[in-house]
């Protein structure tokens, strides 16, 4: 399956996306996250990304596009993906469409994840994520970890986003009305949306996003 999940930040999208791509069989890729990477190595395209991480804006459409362009084209994502905050506005949804055109590929879904904006800010302001994989994610009331501080699943470094401070989470919900939302719409008219509630536990978001996908099918 090709999936791609939108919903505003702190909506749970690396949560389930985690969870589904592990029940799907398919790789998750998340733009964000592969930024975070970059900026971990201090690359020139980490360096580049962080300054508007930091300012809760977009990173620029060309140098983004084609990270993920890249890394789609990698073996693993032969079969499907689940794209986990790409694309973020309508000229990259565009360049989706023409990447899979070329492939002969298209789109099995856009699962639009709901949440109301006090509690994405609540999720956001308790995030804890872990630095040895960003799969890893707590949050210090809903779902705490062990030991605080300490991850579970390895045991490495709890730390709070550089980009979860209230007032870049303010900029990017504006940033996520003004430029994303619009890629519902672009969606809808290709008939691929299936929309979920994503408030609840967990597990519960989790078996609503599988029952809307196969009754998307
Ligand atoms: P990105 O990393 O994609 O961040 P985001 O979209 O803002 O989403 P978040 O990671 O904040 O939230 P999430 O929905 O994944 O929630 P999570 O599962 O962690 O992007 C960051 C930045 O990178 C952007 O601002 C931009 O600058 C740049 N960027 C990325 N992609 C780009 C693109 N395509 N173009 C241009 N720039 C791009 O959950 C949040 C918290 O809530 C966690 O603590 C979790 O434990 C908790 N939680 C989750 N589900 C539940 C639940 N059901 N109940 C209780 N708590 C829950
Ligand atoms: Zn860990």
């Amino acid at each position: 399956m090709r999936i791609v999940l939108v919903g505003p930040p702190g909506a749970g999208k690396g949560t389930q996306a985690t969870r589904l791509a592990e029940t799907l069989h398919i790789p998750h890729i998340s733009t964000g996250d592969l930024f975070r990477a970059n900026i971990s190595q201090q690359t020139d395209l980490g360096k580049l990304a962080k300054s508007y991480m930091d300012a809760g804006n977009l990173v620029p459409d060309e140098v983004t596009i084609a990270m993920a362009k890249d890394r789609m084209e990698q073996p693993d994502a032969e079969g499907g993906f689940l794209l986990d905050g790409f694309p973020r506005n309508v000229s990259q949804a565009e360049a989706l469409d023409e990447l899979l055109e070329t492939e002969e590929m298209k789109l099995d879904a856009v699962l639009d994840l709901e949440a109301p904006e006090d509690e994405v800010v609540k999720r956001i302001a308790g995030r804890r994520v872990c630095r040895n994989n960003s799969a890893h994610v707590f949050h210090v009331t809903y779902t705490p970890s062990k030991k605080e501080g300490v991850c579970d699943a390895c045991g490495g470094e709890l730390y709070q986003r550089d980009d979860d401070s209230e007032e870049t989470v303010r900029k990017r919900l504006e940033v996520y009305h003004t430029q994303t939302e619009p890629i519902i719409d672009y969606y809808k008219a290709q008939g691929l949306v299936v929309t979920i509630a994503a408030t609840g536990p967990v597990d519960e978001v989790t078996g609503r996003a599988l029952e809307a996908l196969k009754h998307d099918k």
